[in-house]
C-alpha cells in the first residue's frame, strides 16, 4: 500500500457554503446562444486531442515539498490538450438548455458554476475524461495513473463574465514573488487552500488572450510564493492541489468571458493512499448524489483492498509461512482509518 507519514492537509475553502445554491446572476443570452451547436459529435481522441507535452513539470522537490503527495509532480506548465473542435463541442454541451436547467450552482467565490452534468447530460465531456488516451496523457504528466475522482466533479465549469472572477486554480510559468504579498492577498479570488482531491486538471474553454491576472499562487515548503500563469484556450494545467497550498488570483480585463473546466482526479489503484475529502465540494453539490458517488468508489476500493489482502494471506499460507500478525494488524488499522475518514465526510446536511 502506497503510504507516507505525511498528514493530509485540510482544505480551507469554501468555508461559507453549507448548502448548494442556484445562481442569482443570470448568464448572458449571447454567451449561451454563441456556444450552442447543432452538429453534435462523439468524442474521438484521434480527432479531438491535440496534445503537446508541457515545457516543464515542476516537482514537489523543486517547491520544497519532497516526499509529500502521491507522486513527484507538483504542477505543470500549460500544454495543448484538446482541439478547437473539441472545445466547441464541450461548450455546446455545457450551454445546452438541459444542462442549464439542471446543473447551475453558485458559491461564495463563484457567481456561476455548472457541475454535476456528467455522465448522462454531457456524453462528449464524460467520454473525453474517460478516454484511455486522454487519461494516459494526464497520468504521465501527473506521474501516477489517474481517473476522474467521481462523476460530479469530472468537469466543474467556472464561468465569469466581463471583469468578474471565478475560482479556478490554474497555472504556468512560476515566478518568484518579489515582495508584494499584500497586494497579491488583495487580488485573491479564492483564499489559500488545499483541494479536496489529489490532482486537478484545469482546461480553458475561452479565449483569455488579453486577460490580466488569473494566475495561481502557490506557497512552497520554504514559505515562498510562486506565481503560475493560467492556461489559454484549449490548454490545460495539472496540479497536485491536495498537497500544495494555493490560491487563485483575480482575472481582469481581456475577453468578455472566462470559462474554465476543472477536472478532479484520483489514483486508479485502490491501493494508493487516499486522502480525498468532501470539504471543498459538499456545499456546491447536490449532496445525496455526491455522497452516493463518493461512497460507491470508496466501498469499491475497500472491496478490492480486501480481495488483495486475501490473496496476500493465501499466498503466504500456501508458501507455508506463518501468519504475520503485525502486518495484518497494520493493514486492519489502515482500513479502519479509511472507514473513519468516510464517517467524517458522510455527515448529515440539510438538502433543499
Ligand atoms: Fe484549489
Amino acid at each position: 500500500m502506497a503510504a507516507t507519514a505525511v498528514a493530509a492537509p485540510v482544505p480551507t475553502a469554501p468555508p461559507t457554503d453549507r448548502i448548494a445554491r442556484r445562481p442569482t446572476k443570470i448568464l448572458p443570452q449571447s454567451l449561451i446562444e454563441g456556444s450552442r451547436i447543432t452538429d453534435k459529435q462523439t468524442f474521438d481522441a484521434a480527432k479531438h486531442v491535440n496534445f503537446t507535452p508541457p515545457n516543464k513539470i515542476y516537482t514537489m522537490e523543486e517547491i520544497g515539498l519532497t516526499g509529500q503527495g502521491l507522486s513527484s509532480t507538483a504542477i505543470s506548465e500549460p500544454f495543448p490538450l484538446f482541439t478547437e473542435e473539441a472545445i466547441r463541442q464541450m461548450r455546446g454541451e455545457v450551454f445546452s438548455q438541459t444542462i442549464l436547467d439542471k446543473h447551475q450552482y453558485q458559491s461564495s467565490f463563484a457567481s456561476n458554476m455548472i457541475r454535476g452534468h456528467c455522465p448522462e447530460d454531457a456524453p462528449f465531456i464524460w467520454d473525453a475524461w474517460n478516454d484511455p488516451h486522454v487519461l494516459d496523457i494526464i497520468s504521465k504528466i501527473a506521474g501516477i495513473d489517474l481517473v476522474p475522482a467521481w462523476p460530479f466533479d469530472t468537469a466543474n465549469i467556472n464561468i465569469s463574465v466581463n471583469t468578474e472572477t471565478d475560482n479556478v486554480e490554474i497555472t504556468s510559468t512560476p515566478q518568484q514573488d518579489n515582495g508584494k504579498p499584500k497586494e497579491e492577498e488583495e487580488m485573491s479570488a479564492f483564499g489559500w487552500h488545499y483541494d479536496s482531491v489529489p490532482f486537478v486538471c484545469v482546461t480553458m474553454l475561452s479565449d483569455c488572450t488579453n486577460m490580466v491576472g488569473g494566475e495561481t499562487m502557490i506557497r512552497t515548503g520554504r514559505g515562498e510564493h510562486m506565481k503560475m500563469r493560467g492556461p489559454t484556450m484549449g490548454t490545460a494545467v495539472i496540479m497536485q492541489g491536495r498537497y500544495i497550498e494555493h490560491q487563485a488570483l483575480k482575472a481582469i480585463g481581456g475577453g468578455k468571458e472566462r470559462i474554465s473546466m476543472v477536472t478532479s482526479l484520483r489514483p486508479r489503484s485502490c491501493l494508493a493512499k487516499d486522502e480525498v475529502v468532501l470539504t471543498g465540494v459538499r456545499g456546491i453539490s447536490y449532496v445525496p448524489e455526491l455522497y452516493f458517488q463518493y461512497a460507491e468508489y470508496r466501498l469499491q476500493a475497500l472491496k478490492e483492498r480486501v480481495r488483495h489482502q486475501l490473496r496476500v494471506l493465501r499466498r503466504r499460507h500456501d508458501a507455508r509461512r506463518d501468519f504475520d500478525t503485525l502486518e495484518a494488524r497494520v493493514w486492519l488499522e489502515e482500513q479502519r482509518g479509511y472507514i473513519d475518514a468516510m464517517l467524517a465526510e458522510l455527515v448529515e446536511v440539510e438538502v433543499e
